[in-house]
């Protein structure tokens, strides 16, 4: 297929994404503006060059301190509707018809915003996306491995505290190798206890043994990246054994430059091959300029996939979604019915 009509397709059949960012899918207009708001008197060409000095980094902490550079431009919480407006701009330009996303509130909570009214914005913003677009949005709180188990503990008992059914869930980015899972086995007990789903990203930025305590230590029902899994024949059989997912996301790994120096050396393709249910997600669109449908379009073009082989891929984005099994099938059939 050429890539126009790739495009064209793609952007028509239905598809989930498990792991993006909500403050990393605000568009470069919305930072450029807070960037100006915050520097009143600078040109919006400056503070785009500004701005782009941000996004260069050499590996996956100096991505992480720049995110909470882009964090520290929200003034409060009314920022929040400009992001939920560019994720409905994003969602309708992706054709995606079904979203978890995180939302990270450590940086925001220590800059003093009120967590029930980031809480309330959510919620509301995530029913104005439904209302607009007809697509569900479900939230993830990232408890974060930067701050801490003791900020991760806060998180969740303000998350308990202000209790909404949008939100479905926690998940641990942040810092791999300062934050070792074994400091939140209590957070994520205490959240399952909760009824909330939990998945953690690992094996980004840390060998194997993190993808290990993920699944044993964490309990997550998903992995996010998960790329050394690569490194353990015995972890690659466990994950297809549990059932557990892998949220791949190339684009990113390529940009934080751990494992894999480019799209042609990414794992995917072996866990592919070796049954493991993968999907495939953007992380942060704002930082590595790549939207869902191009994460398609590299599998296709640079890492060797074939057009039926995405449909599976596809589909997997429903199957590892937190979505009831009604749901995933009702999905997978409207997967089958746009592909023709
Ligand atoms: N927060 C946003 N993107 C992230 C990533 N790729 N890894 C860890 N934390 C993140
Ligand atoms: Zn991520």
């Amino acid at each position: 297929m050429e890539k126009a009509d790739f495009y064209d397709f793609f952007r028509k059949i239905p598809k989930a994404e498990l792991h993006l960012h909500i403050e990393a899918v605000i568009s470069f207009d919305s930072i450029n503006k807070f960037y100006m708001r915050k520097f009143p008197g600078i040109g919006k060409d400056e503070a785009a060059r500004e701005i782009k000095k941000l996004f260069t980094y050499d590996n996956l902490d100096g991505f992480i301190q720049a995110y909470l550079q882009i964090q520290e431009m929200y003034e409060s919480v009314a920022d929040f509707d400009l992001i939920f407006s560019d994720l409905k701009d994003y969602i309708v330009r992706n054709g995606i018809s079904y979203v978890e996303v995180f939302a990270a509130p450590s940086a925001f909570v220590k800059k003093g915003f009120d967590f029930s009214a980031m809480v309330e914005s959510y919620s509301r913003n995530v029913r104005k996306v439904k209302e607009e677009t007809g697509v569900d949005v479900r939230i993830l709180i990232d408890v974060s491995r930067t701050f801490g188990a003791e900020n991760a503990e806060k998180n969740l008992q303000l998350l308990l505290a202000n209790r909404i059914p949008e939100i479905i869930g926690i998940g641990l980015g942040g810092s791999e190798s300062k934050g070792p899972c074994r400091d939140f086995g209590a957070v994520f007990e205490k959240a399952r206890d909760n009824g909330l789903f939990t998945v953690a990203h690992a094996g980004e930025d840390v060998d194997a043994f993190s993808i290990w305590d993920a699944i044993d230590i964490l309990k997550v029902s998903r992995v996010g990246h998960g790329v050394t899994a690569f490194q353990d024949e015995a972890l690659m059989k466990e994950l297809v054994r549990r059932g557990i997912a892998l949220e791949s996301c190339p684009m990113s790994n390529v940009f934080t430059k751990r494992y894999v120096k480019s799209l042609s050396e990414h794992p995917l393709r072996k866990f592919f091959d070796e049954g493991i249910m993968v999907t495939l997600n953007t992380d942060d669109p704002l930082f590595f300029g790549v939207e869902l449908v191009d994460e398609y379009w590299n599998a296709y073009s640079q890492m060797g996939f074939s057009a039926a082989e995405l449909k599976e891929i596809v589909k997997n984005s429903f199957r590892a979604s937190f979505l009831d099994e009604g749901r995933k099938a009702r999905f997978c059939a409207a997967v089958d019915e746009a592909w023709g």
